[in-house]
């Protein structure tokens, strides 16, 4: 490939050179007028030469780019996240982790020519393996916050995240004011948003940490908090699928969801960036989404 471009460029500059050099011994014949046309005419085309071996240049670069992008594992994008958060991710009936991240991963894996894997851990562990370079991504309906960013790079945004407030039918807290009620306690999963905004706006002690959504949720149906702080979409799915749950309708706070990216690593995200672009424009990222999230 490189070898290739090398002697196109070669090529295109003995093209300009000959021509540069045909231009000046046809000058002793030609007079004044007809010399500055053709001089300019061999100008734009020495220029326009130049160009499109500059774009040749480019187009190698860009290709150069996505074959230097390096993973964990050789020819895999290895992305870490927490399957108990439906719709973004979760297990399906044949136990394969399903929903909106894993198919947005799986449309980018392809786009980078890699095979994609992903790996289920707690939430909170997302980051640090990213440091460490246990995986590559980490694709979680992850929020950028700028805690985070002083530790991992994030891509650009593909999705918009809310953080609701889910309590038992009927329940006395009725709006994100109750909240300060000093005698609720408050469930949250362990490393996420809610957990970081409920502890500064509630204080540690009132807010309890479970390892995911799903158990949170349980301690909530077993009477161990009051409410339960979660993203929007997630929330929608633990109470539809418990009796006896409702979400408040105030929202909390509205958030970018985003990919998670080692520092170390500017290639990946850039090329991701690149392919995630690719994937908005063309309607892929809505079209999943739209297939998890039906509109009320
Ligand atoms: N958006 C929240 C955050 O970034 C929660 C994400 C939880 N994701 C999960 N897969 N469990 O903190």
């Amino acid at each position: 490939m490189k070898k290739k471009i090398v002697s196109a460029v070669l090529c295109l500059s003995m093209a300009a050179a000959l021509l540069a050099g045909c231009g000046s011994s046809s000058s002793t014949t030609a007079d004044t007028a007809e010399e500055t046309t053709e001089a300019e005419t061999e100008e734009e085309v020495a220029e326009e030469e130049a160009e499109a071996v500059e774009e040749t240049e480019e187009v190698a670069e860009e290709s150069e780019e996505a074959a230097e992008v390096t993973t964990v594992t050789e020819g895999v994008l290895t992305m870490g996240t927490n399957a108990a958060f439906p719709p973004y991710e979760y297990y399906d009936d044949a136990d394969e982790i399903v929903g909106i991240d894993a198919e947005i991963a799986e449309a980018l894996a392809e786009k980078l020519g890699l095979t994609l894997e992903i790996v289920d851990m707690d939430f909170s562990s997302i980051i640090t393996s990213v440091q460490s370079g246990k995986i590559d991504v980490g694709i979680a309906g992850m929020t950028v916050t700028e805690d985070r960013l002083e530790n991992v790079n994030f891509t650009d945004s593909y999705a918009t995240g809310i953080q609701v407030i889910i309590v038992p039918e009927g329940s006395e807290i009725t709006s994100v004011d109750d909240l300060s009620n000093e005698d609720i306690l408050i469930g949250v999963q362990e490393g996420t948003t809610g957990h970081t905004y409920c502890s500064d706006d509630y204080g540690e002690d009132r807010v309890i940490a479970y390892t995911n959504g799903a158990t949170a949720v349980q301690a909530l149906l077993q009477g161990k908090v009051d409410c339960v702080v979660i993203d929007e979409q997630p929330a929608l799915s633990y109470v539809e699928a418990n009796e006896g749950l409702e979400i408040l309708e105030t929202e909390y706070v509205v958030e970018d969801y985003a990919i998670a990216v080692s520092k170390d690593n500017e290639a990946l995200l850039d090329a991701l960036n690149t392919a995630l672009a690719e994937l908005i424009e063309d309607g892929t990222v809505q079209s999943i989404l739209d297939t998890y999230i039906t509109a009320e």
